[in-house]
């Protein structure tokens, strides 16, 4: 991979990633979209059927593979938040892009979204808490860091070029 998108939900890796792939003429691979192919499921149906801890083995698994492989790749929101991905991401030649987002904006973005299960199972509290326990592994990999907030997917992109 020539670089890795982390960042909590409503971040902006899917959209950057694909952005920054496009002007860097390489393919864009989204991880969760590469668990859906492989398990034929939605994230949403692999969490309610099968439980997180099958999905954080599956999302381990996907990301071990594709890091050979040519591309942009977007991460999901937790990637990074376990010991041993959190080595994986280190021990990676490949930058690792932060996009580091307010709650406020990253309420804004997913508010409507239907298919983020993290999302639609916790209150505004529980998020918060969340948000704040995630952000240290978010630092311990990363190796660029950019706000996105009042920044479009254009701008970051010229930023991280
Ligand atoms: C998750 C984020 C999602 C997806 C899954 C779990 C998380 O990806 O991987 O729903 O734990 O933050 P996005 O960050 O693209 O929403």
């Amino acid at each position: 991979m020539k670089a890795i998108l982390i960042g909590f939900m409503g971040s902006g890796k899917t959209t950057v990633g694909k952005l920054l792939a496009a002007h860097l003429t390489l393919p864009h691979v989204d991880l969760d979209k590469k668990i859906v192919e492989y398990t034929g499921k939605e994230i949403k149906e692999i969490f309610s059927q099968y439980g997180e801890k099958k999905f954080r083995e599956l999302e381990q698994k996907t990301l071990v593979e594709q890091l050979d492989k040519k591309g942009v790749l977007s991460t999901g929101g937790g990637t990074p938040i376990s010991e041993q991905n959190l080595k994986i991401l280190q021990a990676v030649k490949t930058p690792v892009i932060l996009l580091e987002t307010s709650l406020n904006t990253v309420l804004k973005r997913v508010a409507q979204s239907q298919d983020r299960p993290i999302i639609n199972q916790l209150s505004r509290n529980e998020l918060l808490e969340l948000y704040n326990q995630r952000a240290p592994f978010y630092q311990r990999c990363a190796d660029l860091r950019v706000t996105t907030d009042n920044r479009s997917p254009l701008e970051i992109v010229e930023w991280i070029k």
